[in-house]
């Protein structure tokens, strides 16, 4: 009987797997950008098992340094990966042994992988999750400076599609604005039930060494442990939310994908992409398209995807731990990419297009958007609003026979509609107006804009209001997670 000595559960099985049900079950190609946060763990539960006696301070010493210096050879490309290992944890476990001996060998008291990928996993999507905050704040930040330049100018504000009032530009960018600040709050609040430590379920049934979980958690800064150790290792409602929280974002700039591609439409013309965010097209010489945009439409659907794939995966299993929840790395880390790149580009494609306003305030005339003005005047002079509503819609078909606005109507003609009208109509009729007098709450009139950019603004600068830990990140921190190297075998 041959045994598969590189293997933890091998004595079981008196032949190893064969290559393509290796292959099949590995995650080590993927699962590698774990590394940090596997050593981050395993450095954490070595001290404790310090702490509790289980490991001489010797022992703790060795294994927490050979961790280091494992995690320094990762960090220096000198690691080399074994497919055949599985997974990062063993992958780690592995070469710390081959490090320092035998001692090596202890690390693995009182745990189990199923309470290690917990942790290890949380901790990644922990970090990540405090990156697409960042991101999503710059963002924000973005909307608020292009918004503060144009309070003033108009544009048809739509509902169905259809021109239906007069807001400021200001307005319409800041309704982004308030819907990633809910972004922002979503992941501050996920983040509490990520930053939990399941570390000492161990398998599924806790651990017969007098382990405490709590300083597993308070080394590796998370505030909570887990309350019941078959919950704690079949749980990824931690993965479903993030990627929750994921679809969201990606929905809020899908619906600006969507807007900057209508408006760069030349029906439209409400904006002029940068060169660097669109192109040409192979056989129609006029054409400038919003390609950037419509793969970030595009690109929500594998992040829903991801959401998708992970309920179903979730939804049948027994408890406690199961193989088939090895599929959350995949699908996380590429929802991962997804949202840190768009949230990104977007903030540099709003920076960069150039709003025509000059177009948006021409498309204002076109559409009656003064109409609901009118309504509004004649209510004012006493008519009760229905019947305004209906002298409104008389006088607006008269000026479409004419093709003509509404504020083209002589006064007679308008008159004749309703013998209340009289020439201060006009100023009422004016667009800029509309858009001056909806000071209500939230509204688009100027005082109110200028009162949500100086909240927004507050909140941006308050930086971190829940007292999540955010670290500085750069667009390479992203892109080096990603970057694996394809497995050789
Ligand atoms: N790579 C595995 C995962 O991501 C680690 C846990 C494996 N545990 C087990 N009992 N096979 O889920």
């Amino acid at each position: 009987m041959r045994r598969d000595k590189n293997k933890s559960w091998g004595g079981r099985f008196a032949e190893g797997p064969k290559e393509a049900v290796a292959a099949y079950t590995q995650s080590q190609s993927y699962d590698r950008v774990l590394a940090e946060h596997d050593i981050r763990a395993s450095k954490a539960h070595a001290g404790m098992l310090g702490d509790v006696g289980v490991l001489t301070p010797e022992e703790t010493r060795k294994i927490r340094e050979g961790l280091d210096r494992v995690l320094a050879e990762i960090r220096e490309k000198n690691f080399v990966w074994k497919p055949e290992l599985e997974d990062v944890h063993m992958n780690v476990e592995a070469r710390l042994t081959e490090l320092i001996g035998d001692v090596g060998k202890k690390l693995h008291t009182g745990r189990s992988r199923n309470d290690q990928v917990g942790l290890t996993f949380r901790l990644y999507v922990a970090d990540q999750l405090v990156l697409w905050r960042q991101y999503a704040v710059t963002l924000c930040d973005v909307l608020l400076q292009r918004a503060s330049r144009h309070i003033d100018d108009i544009l048809p504000g739509c509902t169905h599609l259809q021109p239906a009032q007069p807001v400021s530009l200001a307005q319409h960018l800041l309704a982004y604005a308030w819907m990633l600040r809910r972004d922002v709050q979503r992941l501050d609040d996920a983040l509490k039930r990520v930053r939990v430590s399941p570390l000492g379920a161990a398998a599924l049934a806790g651990a017969t060494y007098p382990l405490k979980p709590q300083n597993v958690a308070q080394e590796v800064g998370f505030a909570e442990i887990f309350g019941n150790s078959l919950d704690a290792v079949s749980d990824r409602d931690f993965v479903l939310e993030s990627l929750f929280c994921a679809s969201t974002i990606m929905m809020h700039l899908s619906r600006l994908c969507e807007e900057i591609i209508l408006w760069a439409n030349p029906a439209f013309n409400f904006v002029q992409l940068p060169d660097s965010y669109s192109t040409g097209s192979s056989i129609m010489p006029q054409k400038k398209n919003p390609d950037v945009a419509e793969l970030m439409r595009g690109k929500t659907g594998r992040v829903y995807g991801a959401l998708t794939a992970m309920f179903t995966v979730m939804k049948a299993l027994p408890l406690a731990y199961n193989r088939d929840m090895q599929e959350d790395k995949e699908a996380f880390l590429d929802a991962d990419n997804t949202v840190k790149a768009s949230l990104q580009i977007m903030a540099g494609m709003l920076d960069a297009l150039t709003f025509r306003v000059d177009r948006m305030r021409e498309a204002c005339a076109a559409g009656f958007l003064n109409a609901t003005e009118l309504a509004d005047y004649l209510t004012n002079k006493g008519v009760p609003f229905r019947d305004a509503h209906h002298s409104t819609g008389q006088a607006v078909s008269v000026a479409e026979n004419q093709g003509k606005r509404l504020e083209d109507l002589s006064l007679r003609e308008l008159q004749a509609i309703d013998a209340r009208i009289g020439e201060d109509v006009y100023a009422a009729l004016d667009y800029a107006t509309a858009v001056n007098r909806r000071e209500t709450p939230g509204g688009t009139g100027p005082q109110s804009v200028a009162r949500q950019l100086e909240q927004l603004g507050q909140w941006i600068a308050a930086g971190d209001a829940s007292g999540v830990a955010t670290q500085e990140a750069t667009p390479e921190d992203s892109g080096d997670n990603r970057r694996m190297e394809p497995v050789v075998d």
